[in-house]
């Protein structure tokens, strides 16, 4: 008896020396997470936030974040007709956005992990990859495949960089501008195709009707019929499924909130204010922290942004450039303070 018991002790203690050596390799913040993927989260945006005064006035967690058939009244139709591009519908095709919106409908239109996601762990955690060049040689793949849900935006190169980046993307955001303009910006680094594949959604933007008429054809599986990118295939893109659930809609709403609220920049009062957007990157990072239960930030600007190139998959080093059309300093001001007050976590490096 006495001789098992102290087996046992010897079997426990080396156990947990095993495990000690293990949690030690990984960053504190995934150590912290990993744990309440059993029950309800110990750690939460919604429950920092509300420790957090400021933080408090400016989230509003129940701002419906998608747009889909369901939440069209004419109230929303009469409010956004009145306001200008980018988030507005001012002088945009009715026709075009109801019937996209048509398409549109339910709970996989208006929930970002619908369908079969809905089985979703307690605690969402999720990792929001931003093209930050802090990430060439960071060997954070495995910390960001570790997560339940993994967001990727724009020219997010991944073969060459599964080390650094990780493989896995469950959304990847973007305006149909951007999205072409990676396409042609970056395909000489390696950003040859969109991600694909069957867990994946996407988060279409709208900034212009545009994005309407190309996800309006996405959704029907058709050609584009129209405008700026008549002829187009959206299959080439975003493959050849296409339900409804795989296509998401940010709500224009959601949008001017966040800028409102989170992203007011002071290009706004410029003459360049209509030029003015929040990032890509900054959209989706935002759109995770009202969505998910924890949320680890890769590759945004941070205040040592200087010694890293713009982005992670240039092969020569080439600085960030500033322009009026985002607010970086203003975003990077941003992330530094959620991080502070454990609403995220930035990866920093
Ligand atoms: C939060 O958003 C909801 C839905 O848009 C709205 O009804 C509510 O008044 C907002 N709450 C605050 C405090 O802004
Ligand atoms: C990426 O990192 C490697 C070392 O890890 C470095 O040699 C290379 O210059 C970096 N690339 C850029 C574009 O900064």
């Amino acid at each position: 008896m006495g001789l098992c018991r102290r087996r046992l002790t010897w079997l426990l203690l080396l156990l947990a020396v095993i495990a000690g050596t293990l949690l030690s390799r990984y960053p504190a913040a995934l150590r912290v997470d990993s744990e309440p993927r059993a029950g309800p989260c110990r750690r939460s945006v919604r429950g920092a936030v509300q420790q957090h005064p400021r933080f408090q006035r400016l989230f509003n967690l129940s701002a419906p974040v998608l747009l889909s058939e369901d939440l069209l009244t004419p109230e929303l139709w009469a409010r956004l007709s009145q306001r200008k591009a980018p988030y507005g519908w001012q002088g945009l095709s009715q026709q075009v956005i109801t019937s996209t919106l048509s398409l549109l409908k339910g709970s996989d239109g208006t929930e970002l992990f619908g369908g079969r996601w809905r089985q979703r762990p307690r605690c969402v955690r999720c990792a929001v990859v931003g093209n930050g060049g802090i990430l060439n040689g960071s060997r954070q793949g495995l910390n960001i495949d570790a997560h339940d849900f993994v967001f990727r935006l724009n020219g997010a190169v991944i073969r060459g960089f599964e080390q650094d980046v990780g493989t896995r993307t469950s959304f990847y955001g973007f305006t149909v501008n951007t999205l072409k303009n990676s396409l042609l910006a970056y395909r000489s680094l390696g950003f040859t195709s969109v991600p694909q594949g069957q867990d994946l959604r996407y988060i279409f933007i709208p900034s212009g009707i545009r994005d309407y008429v190309m996800l309006r054809s996405a959704l029907l599986g058709e050609e584009v019929p129209e405008g700026h990118d008549k002829g187009d295939r959206p299959q080439k893109y975003f493959g050849p499924d296409a339900s409804a659930g795989k296509f998401k809609l940010l709500h224009p709403d959601f949008i001017s909130y966040l800028t409102e609220r989170f992203l007011k920049s002071k290009f706004i009062k410029t003459k360049f204010g209509n030029l003015y957007m929040p990032s890509t990157g900054a959209l989706m990072l935002l759109t995770a922290l009202h969505t998910c239960d924890q949320v680890s930030a890769y590759g945004f600007i941070t205040s040592n942004y200087k010694k890293f190139s713009d982005h992670y998959f240039e092969r020569v080093r080439k600085p960030l450039v500033f322009y009026v059309n985002h607010d970086l300093s203003l975003e990077a001001t941003l992330w530094k303070s959620l991080h502070e007050a454990g609403i995220l976590w930035l990866y920093q490096r």
